[in-house]
């Protein structure tokens, strides 16, 4: 078996867009932007099951993504960093002086979110544990052992939305329950449906993606000792900008985040390779974050360099409107991290299997020391 990222490369080397099995999987950089930039030929309407508002297209996605925008503002994001920061320094010092970076990462990740959705501090050790169900599940790529993961966490999200049931507050979940959307006939409320499966796509996945982002931050700061320097003096400068930047380019080495689905809604041509209507795309950003003909040597660190071509948080109608809340979790993680001291890997750290990106485990040391 082969690493996501190796495999993706390799692929890449051949071409930026390959046809296997029925399905068109797009590799390239420029390739991946004009997939995702095009939303009317590349539909997401993939799957038949609800999904708000990522199985959307057009002008239901965008009624949708407006409700979604509202809870993710950097108005309303932004003044959450402090209570992340506090969160993530907590769960740093729980920790012993040996310890796997991911482990790290699933407590900063489920922390911050329940933190910021106002759910119980009881849902911890459930959610901590549903993460690394789900992980097993999709790396067996069993269908079953998938499907009985997923159906926990709705079963998880009901108990959750019955808590909030007559509460009334102000969290986003009690607000979420009292929300409107415009469709054809007017303003209308939130249907039970549409609501656990907003919630479903505010954690499930992304709990996921920022336990794996912090083990490869951790990975990276381990075994690039001067940018690791230069980014602890850019945290007592209080740079959160070059931080937030150096986020974004260790993520597009290794962007744990592998890839969307899309469906063609007419024939088309993308790298020359024809790809004909009603047929699935993958779009890999694994691999278009590593693409030597938009960034040169792909492992080469160079933050304002890379940025305008970097593809972690997509392009398009469907980018991630969930980017200023996982940089400043990343950020709050990140910092931990560094006022520790230098981290030192204690052994290999061993790395996911397709189709699962980032690393398997981390194993670190704190040595609470910067020369
Ligand atoms: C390291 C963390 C994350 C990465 C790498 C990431 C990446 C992405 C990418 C690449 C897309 C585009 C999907 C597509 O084009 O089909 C996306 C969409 C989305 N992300 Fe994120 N994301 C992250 C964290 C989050 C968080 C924390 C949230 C919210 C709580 C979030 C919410 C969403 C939603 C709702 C969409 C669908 C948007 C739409 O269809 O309009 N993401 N994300």
């Amino acid at each position: 078996m082969t690493d996501a990222r190796t495999l993706g490369d390799r692929q890449l080397s051949k071409c930026p867009v390959s046809h296997d099995d029925g399905t068109w999987n797009v590799w390239g950089n420029e390739e991946a932007r004009v997939v995702a930039e095009n939303a009317d030929v590349f539909s997401s309407r993939v799957s038949q099951h609800l999904n708000v508002p990522n199985g959307m297209d057009g002008d239901e996605h965008r009624r949708f993504r407006a409700v979604i925008d509202r809870y993710l503002s950097d108005e309303v994001i932004l003044p959450l960093y402090d209570m992340f920061e506090k969160h993530a320094q907590e769960a740093y010092g729980s920790l012993p002086e040996n310890f796997d970076a991911n482990d790290f990462g699933r407590l900063v990740a489920v922390g911050c979110q329940l933190d910021w959705l106002g759910w119980d501090s009881s849902y911890e050790n459930e959610l901590t544990g549903w993460i690394a169900s789900n992980q097993h599940a999709t790396r067996s790529g069993d269908r079953s052992r998938t499907k009985a993961v997923a159906d926990h966490f709705t079963e998880i999200i009901h108990r959750i939305i019955a808590d909030h049931e007559g509460h009334n507050g102000d969290d986003p979940t009690c607000k979420l329950m009292r929300e409107t959307v415009e469709d054809g006939d007017g303003i209308r409320r939130l249907t039970m449906p549409e609501i656990v499966s907003i919630l479903r796509n505010w954690t499930a996945g992304d709990l996921g993606s920022i336990t794996y982002s912090i083990g490869i931050i951790a990975h990276f700061l381990a075994t690039n000792p001067s940018v690791s320097h230069q980014l602890a003096a850019y945290d007592r400068a209080d740079n959160t900008r070059a931080l937030d930047l150096a986020l974004d380019e260790i993520l597009r080495i290794d962007d744990p985040f592998l890839a969307n689905r899309r469906i063609t809604t007419r024939d088309v041509t993308v790298a020359g390779v024809e790809i004909p209507e009603g047929k699935r795309v993958l779009l890999n950003w694994t691999t278009a974050n590593r693409d030597p003909r938009a960034f040169g040597n792909p492992d080469a660190y160079n933050p304002e360099g890379n940025a305008s071509r970097n593809l972690v948080y997509g392009a398009g109608p469907h980018v991630c409107p969930g980017r200023t809340l996982s940089t400043l979790e990343l950020r709050a993680g990140l910092v931990a991290l560094l006022r520790g001291g230098e981290l030192a890997l204690t052994s290999t750290p061993v790395r996911e299997e397709y189709p699962v990106g980032g690393y398997h485990s981390v194993p670190v040391r704190k040595t609470g020391v910067r020369s």
